[in-house]
């Protein structure tokens, strides 16, 4: 390759100028991950629901976030190949864990993991999984100790976002202001750390990861109100998931707590019957009254709102914004999705 750019310097710049799309990188991943096949061992029931989960896809928007984050600085490299199996393996850890506490039937487009293969499959193939994310990033040989700092920090917020989630099912007070808080930790902070740690293992200056992280706080926040909203209004054959899971399980999602804030008596009382009872048609009563208190315009409008912040993060970040084009689609994609 380097005696062609000898001869024909042009060539090089012109690869320079290619920067990978998220097909491209979507692509890469799953070919790279289905070679790299971790679960082969022993026994084929822990190893088996791991190959399960991992082969049914997901939109892999994780490592790609820590991949394009590494493109902006050079080339990809290994290293950004590392953390992005290791965040994806963490991810898919988080989805067998989180389908058990949600009692949730179905997970792209199939059984979940613990439906398929019961509680204990569940529970073991999640913290394998978990080990496996660790061994990938141990491979990591640029900035290890600060990428491990990022992760672990983002793992335990996770936790807690996951258990301030499950409280929130049993209160009707939650206000925005402690929902915002709670998607951020089990959401948006996985995204902001996949981007940070693929400006690390690049060789960035603490200040351009930093307004990765931030980018990807923003990011992360419209799509788990983008999540919220496809949870009770979106197609569920194009979802992969119980269509109207978060109404059944009282979630309180941005959808909820709005309702509730705008909610005249009469509609507050509707909606705290159906939140107490165990209506067959729960779930269309419901979808109707977050239009009847305008909750659902207005979830639209938040996420344009924390996509706006987004956008306004990356442009801070100190690069050419040709390099953040592949970003910025991704973005949109995400914010536009119906999946
Ligand atoms: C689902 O994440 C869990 C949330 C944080 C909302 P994704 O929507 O990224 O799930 P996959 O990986 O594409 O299936
Ligand atoms: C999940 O949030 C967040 C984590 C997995 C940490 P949700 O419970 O809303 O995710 P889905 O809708 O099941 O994918
Ligand atoms: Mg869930
Ligand atoms: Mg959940
Ligand atoms: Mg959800």
């Amino acid at each position: 390759m380097h005696s062609l750019f000898y001869f024909y310097p042009g060539l090089a710049l012109i690869l320079s100028l290619y920067m990978y799309s998220f097909a491209d990188l979507v692509n890469i991943f799953e070919e790279r991950l289905m070679a790299a096949q971790p679960f082969k061992g022993n026994p084929d029931s822990l190893y088996e629901p791991c190959r399960y989960l991992l082969q049914l896809g997901g939109k892999r928007v994780r490592p790609v976030l820590c991949l394009m984050a590494n493109e902006l600085f050079n080339d990809i490299n290994e290293d950004a190949w590392h953390a992005a199996f290791g965040v994806e393996l963490f991810h898919n850890f988080t989805l067998i864990h989180d389908d058990i506490m949600d009692k949730a039937p179905l997970r792209r487009g199939h059984a979940t993991v613990h439906a398929r293969n019961g509680l204990t499959a569940g529970i073991l193939c999640g913290d394998v999984m978990n080990i496996y994310a660790y061994d990938s990033l141990s491979n990591i040989t640029q900035n290890l100790p600060q990428v491990l700092r990022v992760f672990n920090r983002t793992a335990i917020e996770v936790c807690e976002g996951q258990q301030l989630d499950m409280d929130f099912e049993i209160r009707n007070d939650v206000t925005l202001d402690e929902y915002i808080h709670m998607i951020s930790l089990k959401t948006s902070v996985l995204l902001a750390c996949s981007l940070k740690m693929g400006a690390l293992v690049g060789g960035a200056l603490g200040d351009n990861a930093n307004k990765l992280y931030a980018f990807g706080k923003n990011l992360g926040i419209a799509f788990q109100l983008q999540d919220d909203y496809l949870d009770a209004f979106g197609a569920p054959e194009k979802l992969g998931k119980q269509s109207g899971g978060d109404i059944l399980a009282n979630k309180k999602t941005f959808l909820l707590v709005k309702a509730l804030q705008n909610a005249s008596t009469d509609l507050r009382t509707a909606i705290e019957s159906l939140i107490a009872g165990n209506d067959e048609h729960k779930v269309p009563s419901m979808l109707q009254l977050y239009k009847d208190t305008g909750a659902d315009i207005q979830c639209r409008e938040a996420v344009e709102e924390y996509s706006r912040n987004a956008f306004g993060c990356l442009e801070d970040v100190a690069i050419p914004s040709r390099r953040k084009q592949p970003l910025l689609e991704l973005a949109r994609y995400l914010l536009e999705r119906d999946k």
